[in-house]
């Protein structure tokens, strides 16, 4: 089986992009984070210290799932944002390749810690941060409002 490929995020995908993140959040993303980081090659400067990545997987204008993340400070530090898939591509490890794509990419820029934040009744998406060796190490109470989040972190070696 050939996998569909992981690339930065162009223009022609905001619709598919969209599409999985109004299906797959209670809360979505604003569209304009998403055009922003379109318009600018998947790469967006927050500040000098500061910049955040997207990666999307599959053809252009048709879009599978996709994960976006930032690097900062010094002592580089990595957090994933946001990861997600379509509902029709899920439960065929494309969550898994596209979490070891940006692990892997954070690795290469030499980043030494990684975090996110995930509901703690997103049982899949903590089972899919588990495989990766990720560990629970903190809860905020109150995060997502009605829910906490649980944090999840992991130091590359
Ligand atoms: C979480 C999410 C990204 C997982 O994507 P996915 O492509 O289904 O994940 P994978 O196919 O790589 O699955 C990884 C593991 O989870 C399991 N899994 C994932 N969803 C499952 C489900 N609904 N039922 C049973 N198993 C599931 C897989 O079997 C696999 O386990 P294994 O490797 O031990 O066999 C996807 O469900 C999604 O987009 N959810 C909505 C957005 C979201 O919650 N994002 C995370 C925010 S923190």
């Amino acid at each position: 089986m050939t996998h569909s490929k992981i690339r930065a995020i162009h223009l022609e995908d905001l619709d598919s992009v969209i599409e999985i993140e109004q299906n797959s959040f209670p809360n979505p993303w604003d569209q304009s984070i998403f055009f922003q980081l379109a318009l600018n090659g998947g790469r967006f400067p927050i500040d000098d210290d500061t910049v955040v990545i997207m990666d999307v997987m599959g053809k252009k204008g048709s879009v599978l799932g996709y994960v976006a993340w930032e690097e900062y400070g010094e002592d580089k530090h990595g957090h994933i944002l946001n990861l997600a898939v379509h509902s029709a591509h899920r439960k065929k490890g494309n969550g898994q390749r596209m979490l070891n794509h940006c692990l892997t990419s954070m690795k290469s820029s030499k980043i030494e810690t990684c975090e996110l934040e995930v509901r703690e009744s997103n049982h899949w998406a903590i089972h899919l941060y588990e495989n990766a060796r990720m560990t629970a190490v903190d809860r905020r109470v109150g995060y997502y409002e009605s829910e906490d989040a649980i944090i999840y972190a992991l130091t590359f070696d």
